[in-house]
């Protein structure tokens, strides 16, 4: 079983814990928010607007929560690297806070015993490698990487924005909104696919590269 840990139980956060326990083969053994208090971590993950109530179980119980009967540790750490991942065993760590994207801010993980990180946005500077795609190419002497996924942001009804462009427009009566950064992302991986700005992506991906990975070590 491949331990990981998540930095940022967001969106992304939330549906790599999801795919991750509905994959079986990776277990989730550490989260870390310090802006989401643990009772609010058991309803944001039951209850989800887009991808619906969770099938299964979850529940706090003192420093952890617990989905499946999977005993995940919590914690709330601002900086990277007082997160004691090495306690909890996850070797692979998920940053999906938005925060350390880049490979020096992402090392910060390092410190507290995780063994590689996998960044879930398009990276200024870490390698990108997104399954299915390149993931071929990824070598294991790489500590950090960036992967891509599905996203898109648009206002929900229309306001202003300093682009002249869909950004103006609500999202409801617009579609396709915005470039994603999956499509930034795969313009780094396959020469030329700019403009493909709807493929669908999603979190099984980034658990399907864990597991890749973990069969290179
Ligand atoms: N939303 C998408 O569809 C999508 C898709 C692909 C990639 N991404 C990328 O994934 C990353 C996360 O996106 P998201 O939509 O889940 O964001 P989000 O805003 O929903 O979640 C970010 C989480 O990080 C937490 N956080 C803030 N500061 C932190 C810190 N110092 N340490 C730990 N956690 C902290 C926040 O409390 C929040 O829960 C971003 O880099 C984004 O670009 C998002």
């Amino acid at each position: 079983m491949v331990k990981i840990g998540i930095n940022g139980f967001g969106h992304i956060g939330q549906q790599v814990t999801r795919a991750a326990i509905l994959n079986g083969k990776v277990q989730v053994v550490a989260i870390n928010d310090p802006f989401i208090e643990l009772k609010h971590m058991v309803y944001m993950f039951k209850y989800q607007s887009t991808h619906g109530k969770w099938k299964g179980e979850v529940e706090a119980d003192g420093d952890h929560l617990i989905i499946n009967g999977h005993q995940i540790t919590v914690f709330h750490e601002h900086d990277p690297a007082n997160i004691m991942w090495g306690s909890t065993g996850a070797q692979y760590v998920i940053e999906s806070s938005r925060i350390f994207t880049t490979k020096d801010k992402a090392a910060a993980h390092l410190k507290g015993g995780a063994k590689r990180i996998i960044i879930s946005a398009p990276s200024s500077d870490a390698p990108m490698f997104v399954m299915g795609v390149n993931h071929e190419k990824y070598d294991p002497s790489l500590t950090i990487i960036s992967t891509s996924l599905y996203t898109a942001t648009q206002n929900t009804v229309d306001g202003p924005n300093s682009d002249l462009s869909r950004h103006l427009y609500g999202a409801d009566q617009n579609f396709p909104p915005l470039s994603t950064g999956a499509a930034q992302g795969t313009g780094k991986v396959i020469p030329n696919p700019h403009g493909y700005d709807n493929e669908f992506g999603d979190c099984n991906h980034v658990v399907d590269l864990v597991l890749y990975m973990a069969s290179k070590e």
